[in-house]
Formats: C-alpha cells, sequence, structure tokens
C-alpha cells in the first residue's frame, strides 16, 4: 500500500481539494483507495464525502493518535492507496503522520507572503516531500505563466523540493466539490481534470 499525506502549516491552502480530487482519480485508475479525514475541526473530506452517491473512495475521520493503527488496518485490509488530509498546522503530530508516508505534498499557494514562511515550517516534515503550488494564476497555453515561474525560482534557490506538476486557480475544482465528486468525475476533459491526473501520476513515479 502507498500512503500519501497531505500537510499544510496554514489553512486554505488546498489540502482537502487535492485529497479528494486525488482519491477519485486513484479510485477510478483502479487503485482502491483510502481517503482519511484527519481534520476534527474542518472535516471538509469527510462533508464532501456525504453528499457522494459513490461510496468509492472510502473516506473515513480519524485522530491523529489512531493513525498507526488505522494505517496498519488499511494494509491489512488490501486497500493500494492511503491518503490522509491533515489538519492546518504542522507540529509533533507531524512528524508521526509524515514517518507513515512514501510521500508527503505541502499545498500552498504562490504568494510570497506564503512562500517566505516555508523553510522555517518544513523541517517539521519527514522527507520524502514537495511543495505543490495550487492556486496559481493560469497558464498561458504551452507555457508556465511568469508569476509561477518567478515562484518556482525562489523555492529553487532556496532549496525547496517543489514538484514540477502545479495546480491552477480553476473553479473545476470547487465546482465538483459542490456536488462531492472529484473534478475528474465532473469534467473529465477539463484543464482541472488533466492536472490532476498528471499530479497523481507524478507522485507515483516518485514514490
Ligand atoms: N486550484 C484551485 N482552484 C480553485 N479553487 C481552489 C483550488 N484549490 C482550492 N480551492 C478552494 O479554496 C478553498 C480552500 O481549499 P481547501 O478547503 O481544500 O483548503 P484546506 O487546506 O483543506 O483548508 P483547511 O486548512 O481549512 O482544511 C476551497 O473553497 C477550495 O474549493
Ligand atoms: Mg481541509
Amino acid at each position: 500500500m502507498k500512503t500519501l499525506v497531505v500537510v499544510s502549516h496554514k489553512g486554505g491552502t488546498g489540502k482537502s481539494t487535492l485529497s479528494i480530487h486525488l482519491a477519485v482519480q486513484a479510485q477510478s485508475e483502479g487503485r482502491d483507495t483510502l481517503l482519511v479525514d484527519l481534520d476534527n475541526h474542518s472535516s471538509t473530506v469527510a462533508e464532501r464525502a456525504s453528499i457522494r452517491t459513490d461510496k468509492h473512495p472510502l473516506v473515513v475521520t480519524a485522530k491523529v493518535s489512531d493513525i498507526t493503527d488505522l494505517h496498519q488496518q488499511a494494509t491489512d485490509e488490501g486497500f493500494d492507496l492511503l491518503i490522509l488530509d491533515c489538519p492546518p498546522y504542522l507540529n509533533d503530530d507531524t512528524d508521526q503522520i509524515t514517518r507513515l508516508a512514501d510521500y508527503t505534498i505541502l499545498p500552498t499557494s504562490p504568494r510570497f507572503t506564503d512562500i517566505c514562511t516555508l523553510p522555517k515550517n518544513i523541517e517539521k516534515i519527514h522527507q520524502p516531500f514537495s511543495v505543490v503550488l495550487n492556486s496559481c494564476t493560469p497558464d498561458p497555453v504551452g507555457q508556465i505563466s511568469f508569476k509561477t515561474a518567478q515562484v518556482y525560482q525562489v523555492l529553487n534557490d532556496s532549496g525547496t523540493p517543489v514538484s514540477p506538476v502545479h495546480i491552477t486557480r480553476l473553479e473545476a475544482f470547487t465546482d465538483a466539490l459542490n456536488y462531492g465528486q472529484g473534478v475528474t468525475e465532473y469534467q473529465s476533459n477539463s484543464k482541472a481534470s488533466k492536472q490532476i491526473k498528471v499530479l497523481l501520476d507524478w507522485l507515483y513515479t516518485i514514490s
């Protein structure tokens, strides 16, 4: 079983959004996926799952204190992929959770104010991990936007690991969630869909 952890030191960076869209796409590729909502305060994942008609991927809520047992149980039950959507802070639990991960991603907005606070926060994350730029300015066709390219440069210069796949700001990501759907089932040929497929492929290649 592969374990993917989604963390951030800030709220609203797209952890739950990416967790749901990745889980739905993984399930549709035939990977039996368990999506775990560890955010007991906002529970976006569990709440969106409650309006899904399709009961796959399976979604459960859990406490951080139960995560080692849950990881073992998911392994025993034969899941192919476990995705852990974490609360919006990094603390001592982060080390415990990210130790279970084959790979960890940290979605962040491409705003410089958010990028600048990354280096001191990522120390709490067990490797391997990458920042995933989310809600980026839409790219011109066949190119990366100038703003996003600038952010990549800053992250590369500071030695922060960053995914080569970035996610742009697209309404489809939010619209799909209004129906409890992943974007790849909501609009399978959309730009948003392609980005999720490419991100999932990259995660499988790297981990
Ligand atoms: N790429 C995107 N394009 C458009 N909207 C997005 C994108 N990513 C996230 N959003 C929207 O941003 C908001 C915050 O996203 P989300 O709830 O996934 O963040 P989060 O990191 O899980 O937040 P929290 O820390 O509160 O759990 C949501 O309304 C979501 O639909
Ligand atoms: Mg969330």
